[in-house]
């Protein structure tokens, strides 16, 4: 992996993987591909170079390939649950018909390709507790359906033609320099904002609801180990479950609360994210991505809620946000 396009680098995952591949591949060239009205800013803009890279116009990613001698294509575009609930025409189009663009262009151009998959690829018929690599997955959100379609094709396209297809299963990612937008996890985002801006935080979601969830940091490095592992190991490869913690609103607002004791919350939930979460595992077993590509989380819980903390408190309270 030294040349890479990232489509949907301005977006939640895409802002932080394109930083952090171009400080890993320092001659490589790294380039953040994005749709107008989500130009990239700052560093992002200023660290490389940057194309519009709609993923519904295969035309235009293959030229970026060429021009760019592309070898890794990070093919971030998504609609999230709640979203693509509303809006499941332009969830299937993005999702599908810009994966099988994608995949089309790395067949004719030899490049890899990561698309990730997401706890909503299960449903209500998988094992909640512990949910194995391998099982059942019968989702009943538009997003889950197709993002199971995501990890069929994107194996077809492995075992037909041998392009290099790799992915994992994203928990909730909760990070503190792009926000998510129009998923079921981001109230474990929103309530360290409403926190840090001491507000009260109104929860979407239930008490009780236990969700897979992950710090922005070990899902880049996930991302990036994965692309690197050496292929003789991978028995898997679309997609692998991985997995850091598991919580529900009271135990985040707990933690939070160690640092900011006057922090309130209040339950208000809606139907639509909440039907879309109780469809959705408790906690993922992720021993066959610990097996195959040494996959090993850094960060539980408490050091997250820590870091976060601190990183919001510089970014909305002094103004400053560093990459
Ligand atoms: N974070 C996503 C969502 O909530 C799930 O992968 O839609």
């Amino acid at each position: 992996m030294k040349n890479v396009l990232v489509i949907g680098a301005t977006g939640q995952i895409g802002s932080e993987l394109t930083m952090k591949l171009r400080k890993t591949y320092r001659h490589g060239r790294i380039v953040a591909g994005y749709i107008p009205g989500s130009e990239p800013k700052g560093d992002l803009l200023e660290s490389g170079p940057a194309e519009q890279a709609n993923v519904c116009n295969g035309k235009q990613i293959a030229e970026i390939v060429d021009k760019y001698d592309i070898d890794t294509i990070y093919n971030l575009a998504a609609l999230l649950s709640a979203t693509a609930e509303r809006l499941p025409l332009k969830a299937w189009d993005i999702q599908m018909n810009g994966l099988i663009n994608v995949l089309e262009v790395a067949r004719e151009k030899h490049c890899a390709v990561f698309t990730p998959s997401s706890i909503g690829s299960f449903g209500p018929d998988t094992p909640r507790d512990n949910t194995p690599q391998d099982t059942i997955q019968r989702p009943t959100s538009m997003y889950g359906v197709t993002k199971v379609a995501t990890e069929l094709l994107s194996d077809w396209y492995f075992h037909k033609y041998g392009v290099d297809t790799r992915s994992v299963r994203f928990p909730g990612l909760i990070s503190y320099k792009t926000l998510p937008g129009g998923g079921t996890t981001d109230y474990a985002v929103e309530i360290y904002y409403a926190a840090v801006k001491g507000e009260e935080f109104v929860c979407p979601l239930a008490h009780g609801t236990f969700l897979d969830m992950m710090y922005m940091p070990d899902a880049i490095k996930a991302a990036v180990n994965l692309m690197e592992a050496d292929p003789r190991y991978l028995v898997h490869r679309n997609s692998f479950n991985i997995a850091s913690m598991s919580f529900d609103p009271e135990e985040v607002y707990d933690a939070i609360r160690k640092h900011i004791p006057t922090f309130k919350m209040r339950y208000e939930v809606d139907p639509v994210r909440q039907a879309i979460a109780d469809s959705w595992p408790n906690k993922m077993d992720d021993v066959c991505a610990r097996k195959e590509w040494g996959w090993a989380p850094s960060y539980n819980l408490e050091t997250m809620t820590k870091d976060m903390i601190k990183h919001l408190k510089e970014k909305l309270l002094t103004g400053s946000n560093e990459q």
